[in-house]
């Protein structure tokens, strides 16, 4: 079992310097990257995150030459390598490295990834709920792309963090777009609502798991704005991501959510979502 790093074309220790210093990626955060969860030695939903990718990269403008398939099979050289069963893969694609000018250079893109071991959400955390803030949403307008820019995000974050929260949850013109690292989700009456897709969210891939999942329970899934003081009044909160799967969020800005528990129906599709997850 060993963590991985790679740096283009060649496998490195993690600690290992690769970087120049003129790499856009370091100087101007010029590039995009996902995160991938590794479940029993097979990465999930590893299609949908490369088609992310390309789309991200497109829409910077970002020359890559590789395929999905040529991504596909570095990710499964590397996870196999890793020898990890539990893992998730970091891969960063940025505009290479260049004499520092905002225009684009015309060097090479640097790819970089890791493999490392992780652990998840303890159980026991999850049982109880995690905790939440409301924040405003300081971020661009273009938040549908998964790039390296996340300074809002991080220092809103660490506010919620410093709060004794797990997430942020961002408000913007008065509606809920997504946490810092998450997608935002309520159930009220039987029906889950979140956010609709726009420029002002990141199209999540567990979002993408999360509607089968409710589907195939039966369970009305909406996309559909809503307000801090409608989550409020909700029966249940949860969020997802790559990292934290399904986790419910029993209290926001100090109010519980229904009962201060996490709700039946949240953790009934994240046991709905562990059967997904051997079935992909
Ligand atoms: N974050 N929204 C934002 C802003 C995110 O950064 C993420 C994921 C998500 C959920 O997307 P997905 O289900 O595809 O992981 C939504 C990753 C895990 C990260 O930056 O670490």
């Amino acid at each position: 079992m060993m963590n991985i790093g790679y740096a283009n074309g060649k496998y490195v220790q993690l600690d290992e310097p690769v970087i120049p210093i003129d790499e856009r990626g370091h100087q101007f955060g010029d590039g995009v990257y996902e995160v991938i969860r590794v479940y029993k030695g097979k990465p999930f939903m590893l299609e949908e995150h490369l088609q992310r990718l390309i789309q991200s990269a497109k829409a910077i403008k970002l020359p890559i030459q590789q395929s999905v398939e040529d991504f596909k099979a570095l990710i499964l050289e590397a996870v196999q390598k890793s020898n990890e069963l539990e893992s998730a893969v970091y891969l960063q694609i940025t505009r290479g490295a260049a004499v520092r000018q905002h225009l684009f250079p015309s060097a090479p893109v640097s790819i970089t990834m890791t493999v490392r071991q992780v652990a998840g959400i303890d159980t026991e955390a999850r049982e109880i709920g995690m905790k939440a803030i409301f924040h405003e949403d300081e971020r661009w307008a273009n938040c549908y792309i998964k790039s390296l820019n996340l300074l809002p995000n991080i220092l809103a974050k660490q506010i919620a963090h410093d709060a004794g929260c797990y997430e942020a949850i961002l408000v913007r013109d008065g509606f809920i777009t997504e946490g810092t690292s998450s997608n935002v989700y309520m159930v009220k009456n039987g029906v889950v609502y979140t956010t609709p897709l726009s420029k002002q969210i990141l199209s999540g891939i567990t979002r993408m798991a999360v509607k089968e999942v409710t589907e195939s329970l039966g369970v009305p899934f909406i996309e559909k704005k809503f307000t801090p003081d409608e989550l409020l009044q909700a029966d249940e909160v949860f969020i997802t991501s790559t990292t934290s799967e399904i986790l419910p969020i029993v209290n926001v800005d100090g109010k519980s959510i229904g009962d201060g528990n996490p709700g039946e129906w949240t953790m009934k599709a994240y046991r709905k979502f562990k059967e997904f997850i051997l079935a992909d």
